[in-house]
């Protein structure tokens, strides 16, 4: 079974609502119409009623069963607005702009604060809006899990060789978040792809702290920040199969791994490969799916207290549906 018919399958076992920010685009319908119709999750859309009902109408897309809220008459907006007072507080908001952006267009803060108040399991968002707005309203409303600092993201990478990672898949970090994470958020990215990997591919993790050296081979400032960082992720969960720092070839081949790395238990078959930096780790997934031909599901985010996905811009009604049915498995903790 593939892996995203299995993560549907989760989705559906113990049912969540998912809230739909952008239902102004016509791909946020007819998915919301399939998600529901596939039982994957309870969907909220948000936005005038009437004009989204219209919208459905004019496109065919069957909207029974999908809740549609309006932010701007919503019985909610006044206790959203008194609690984003009290989370911002130290950044001195006032109650006028709190409603300005809980009735922003774009409805990402209301959506937030409605999964930080259990009103929502989950948001998916980012067909019209930009990575960064969708993360800032995230991280604003929601903010991060207990003892993590750093909001980051996983790919799930399906390769087309089982030799690799857990039968062909490996997951990727992070690949859509952090441009220069330090070396306590690099081992922050590691704990939290792990437990993600024992949560959607149910195997324990195998982390490799990528770099350009393996084990010494280089002396550079930025190698030093990858062997910190791996110091780091063994204190915060000291039973982590994690080793570093690691040439991705080291990583994922098992004779590069016991020639460049002999005796470590993960060189040769991580299933987490953790990358150095931002670029590195989006050039080095976009070139795993465009010339390894990978398919490549993600970037799905980590290290929030409840689940917020991004989308591509780019995004299909399917990608959508698959991205609900993660963030719904997310929402199940
Ligand atoms: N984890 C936790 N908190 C964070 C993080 C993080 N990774 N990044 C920023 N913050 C917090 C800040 O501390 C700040 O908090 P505050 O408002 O309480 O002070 C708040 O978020 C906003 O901080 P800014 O510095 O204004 O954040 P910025 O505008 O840089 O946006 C963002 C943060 C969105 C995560 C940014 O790092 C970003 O845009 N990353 C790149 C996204 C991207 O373009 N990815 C590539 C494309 S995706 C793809 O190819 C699949």
């Amino acid at each position: 079974m593939h892996l995203i018919d299995k993560i549907k399958s989760k989705a559906k076992s113990n049912l969540q609502t998912v809230v739909l920010p952008e239902s102004y685009d016509e791909r946020m319908l007819f998915a919301a119409e399939k998600i529901v119709g596939q039982g994957l999750a309870r969907i909220v859309m948000l936005g005038n009623p009437e004009k989204v009902g219209e919208s459905a109408s004019a496109k065919g897309v069957n909207l029974q069963g999908v809740q549609i809220v309006d932010p701007v008459t919503s019985e909610k907006l006044d206790s959203y607005i008194e609690k984003l007072v009290e989370i911002r507080k130290s950044k001195g908001l006032s109650p006028e702009d709190a409603r300005k952006l809980l009735t922003a267009p774009d409805n990402l803060y209301f959506a937030g604060m409605m999964v930080r108040m259990g009103d929502a399991g989950g948001c998916v968002a980012g067909a019209t809006s930009t990575t960064g707005n969708v993360l800032r309203a995230a991280i604003q409303t929601i903010g991060t899990s207990p003892g993590i600092k750093t909001v980051s993201s996983f790919f799930i990478m399906i390769t087309r060789d089982p030799k690799f990672g857990e039968d062909g898949i490996v997951l990727f970090a992070d690949c859509a978040v952090n441009p220069n994470p330090d070396s306590q958020a690099l081992a922050e990215i590691a704990v939290a792809t792990a437990r993600n990997c024992k949560s959607f591919l149910d195997v324990d993790a195998r982390v490799a702290m990528l770099s350009f050296s393996t084990k010494g081979s280089a002396s550079h400032p930025d190698v030093e920040k990858v062997t910190k960082a791996l110091e780091i992720a063994k204190q915060i969960d000291p039973n982590l199969q994690i080793d570093g720092e690691l040439q991705a070839d080291a990583a994922l081949i098992p004779s590069i791994g016991a020639k460049k790395a002999p005796g470590s238990t993960v060189a040769g078959k991580a299933n987490v490969i953790v990358f150095p930096d931002l670029d590195a780790g989006n050039i080095g997934y976009k070139l795993t799916e465009r010339i390894g031909g990978a398919e490549a599901i993600g970037p799905v985010i980590q290290g929030l207290a409840k689940p917020v996905n991004d989308l591509s811009r780019g995004c299909s009604v399917e990608d959508i549906v698959s991205v609900a049915a993660i963030t719904a498995v997310q929402a199940q903790g």
